[in-house]
């Protein structure tokens, strides 16, 4: 068995005749935090979606340790190990947060079994546990919808943990937030990927800077630069793509 838990090879995405990804190679070690850099359209978002599911490629093939995952169902694909976390967040809007990260931790039961389920004392720790990691235990009575924007993104992904992934697929989580928030993210980031192999997919150069070692520059569906950070952004082609973007400044 090889060291990657993902392994991507000749992916294609043509849709109405265009080719979003060209012929795609990558790979993903367990246990690494990976970052993935392009600009606006490079095809960052479609491969998320082939990897978890959401479209099937034209074609390719997808290994998840090392089996064959190309086309599955989103839902075979999540009980595989793979979670992805959207940008608008899933979650119960009128229910606790709490209650949210219960509900994701119960996983397979119904909702309303799992909110009327009685809960082991294990599970409730390991909701506290949850809300803690997250650094929201203080506003675990409080409905969802009463969250910051930035509040909700890690609820959300304290739902994504309580599921125990083994990989996680992080499309932007930072977008929208305050300096602050990012920068909490950035952290929140760093501690989850101790414990699950994580794809991350960030255009915020402060946050790639604190958690990119090893990044891929996507451009254009294919893959232009891949590397330790210092190296991808001194790459010249990698500068031409960004110009303009003003993705690199002060980088
Ligand atoms: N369903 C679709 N139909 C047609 N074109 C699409 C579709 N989905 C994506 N595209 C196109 O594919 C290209 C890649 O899009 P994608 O969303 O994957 O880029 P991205 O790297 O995530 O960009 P961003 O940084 O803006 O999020 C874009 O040119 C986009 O317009
Ligand atoms: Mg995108």
């Amino acid at each position: 068995m090889s060291g990657n838990i993902l392994e991507i090879t000749g992916l294609t995405t043509r849709v109405s005749g265009y080719t979003i990804l060209d012929d795609l190679y990558f790979s993903v070690e367990e246990n690494e935090l990976r970052v993935l850099l392009g600009p606006n359209g490079a095809g960052k978002t479609t491969l998320i979606d082939m990897i978890s599911g959401r479209y099937k490629p034209t074609g390719g093939k997808i290994l998840f340790e090392n089996r064959d995952i190309t086309g599955l169902a989103p839902h075979k694909i999540f009980k595989r190990g793979i979670c992805r976390k959207f940008q608008v967040p899933n979650m119960y809007e009128t229910l606790s947060v709490f209650d949210n990260v219960m509900i994701s931790l119960a996983g397979h039961r119904l909702v309303v079994q799992s909110l009327f389920h009685k809960h082991t004392a294990t599970d409730q720790d390991r909701v506290v546990e949850i809300l803690e990691f997250i650094g929201l235990v203080e506003k675990a009575g409080f409905p969802a919808d009463a969250l910051s924007h930035g509040e909700r993104q890690w609820l959300e992904m304290g739902m994504l943990i309580a599921a125990d992934p083994k990989l996680l697929l992080l499309d932007e989580p930072t977008t929208g937030m305050t300096e602050a928030d990012k920068q909490k993210t950035a952290d929140l980031i760093q501690r989850i990927a101790e414990r699950h192999t994580v794809l991350l997919v960030e255009h915020d150069m402060h946050v790639v800077r604190r958690l990119g070692n090893f990044v891929t520059v996507l451009h254009q569906g294919g893959i232009l630069a891949e590397g330790p950070l210092s190296d991808v952004v001194a790459n010249e082609e990698v500068r031409q793509v960004y110009l303009g973007q003003g993705k690199f400044s002060g980088a």
